[in-house]
């Protein structure tokens, strides 16, 4: 495997299962220093680093719930100390990213952010209550928002950074949905953050994407959904995580792609 990644340090939101997880364990195979956040599952957390190991790659982890206050913050900070027991030194240049009062090394922050989490429901938009539309705007664009702008300044400063994102199906441009208004608009909302990013960061040598998966099934997908999944997919088959990784993998090696919104969907229209 070509260390394509190698020296660098990826931070995977969402990166103990699903697709996240696939992208972890890539990054990991192909050199990247990687710390994986999850939820709550401390199985999915020791099973993934497991995998990372196995394949020879360097990763730690650790669990926080993403959906209270102050989470972008407090998993940038947790992540920081893991980067920062890897190397670095000392006299490494401080960061002026936005939780500089801290006194962060550059060498204890994100080259690559990916925020892989997406918390889903489906309800129709009359049925919607204030506590939907914020869970569902507060995880899907507002915490991919705070963690941009706490990561962007110190990729500016290091004059090379990824961050890549994730839209929903069929969000890659705007349109309608009958039961998934709220997580639909803010994921349609990321193709905006990624462009804002490509504009002012793009110069410095930090890109922004977002893929928007198909439907895909994942150790998470129910059996009624994988139902749904095939019913709806053409050709009858459902995504696999592999599928967005791979294309991952090819946005995060390439300078050249920035602010680009990318179906990965085998053209499935909901
Ligand atoms: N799967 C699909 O069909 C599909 C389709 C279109 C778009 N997408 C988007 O693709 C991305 C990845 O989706 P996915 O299906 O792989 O699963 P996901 O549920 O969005 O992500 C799973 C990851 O998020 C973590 N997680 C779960 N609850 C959390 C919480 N409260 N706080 C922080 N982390 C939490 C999980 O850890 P634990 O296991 O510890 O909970 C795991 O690491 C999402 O943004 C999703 O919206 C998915």
């Amino acid at each position: 495997m070509i260390e394509k990644f190698a020296g660098k340090k990826a931070l995977i939101i969402g990166g103990t299962g699903g697709i996240g997880r696939e992208l972890a364990v890539g990054l990991a195979k192909q050199g990247a220093l990687t710390v994986l956040h999850g939820g709550s599952s401390q199985q999915g957390l020791e099973s993934a680093l497991a995998a990372i190991q196995e394949a020879g790659g360097r990763a730690e982890g650790f669990l926080y719930p993403a959906d209270g206050d102050g989470a972008a913050e407090a998993i940038l900070n947790l992540a920081a100390v893991l980067f920062g027991k890897h190397g670095g030194t000392p006299e490494s240049a401080p960061s002026r990213a936005g939780y500089a009062e801290k006194n962060y090394r550059s060498d204890m922050l994100p080259d690559i952010l990916v925020c892989a989490w997406g918390p889903f429901f489906r309800k129709p938009i009359g049925e919607m209550n204030g506590g939907d539309w914020h869970y569902l705007i507060k995880n899907n664009l507002i915490f991919p928002g705070i963690l941009i702008s706490l990561v962007i300044n110190g990729m500016i400063d290091k004059k090379w950074g990824r961050i890549l994102l994730f839209g929903g199906t069929n969000t890659d441009t705007i349109r309608g949905f009958s039961t998934t208004a709220a997580y639909s608009a803010a994921k349609t909302g990321l193709g905006v953050l990624a462009k804002s990013v490509a504009r002012t960061a793009g110069p410095h040598g930090v890109t922004c994407n977002v893929i928007c998966p198909g439907l895909t099934d994942t150790e998470y997908t129910d059996e009624g959904t994988k139902a749904y999944n095939r019913r709806l997919s053409p050709g009858g088959k459902a995504l696999d995580p592999a599928d967005s990784a791979r294309m991952a993998f090819a946005v995060l090696e390439n300078e050249r792609i920035n602010g680009a919104v990318i179906p990965v969907d085998a053209g499935v229209v909901l």
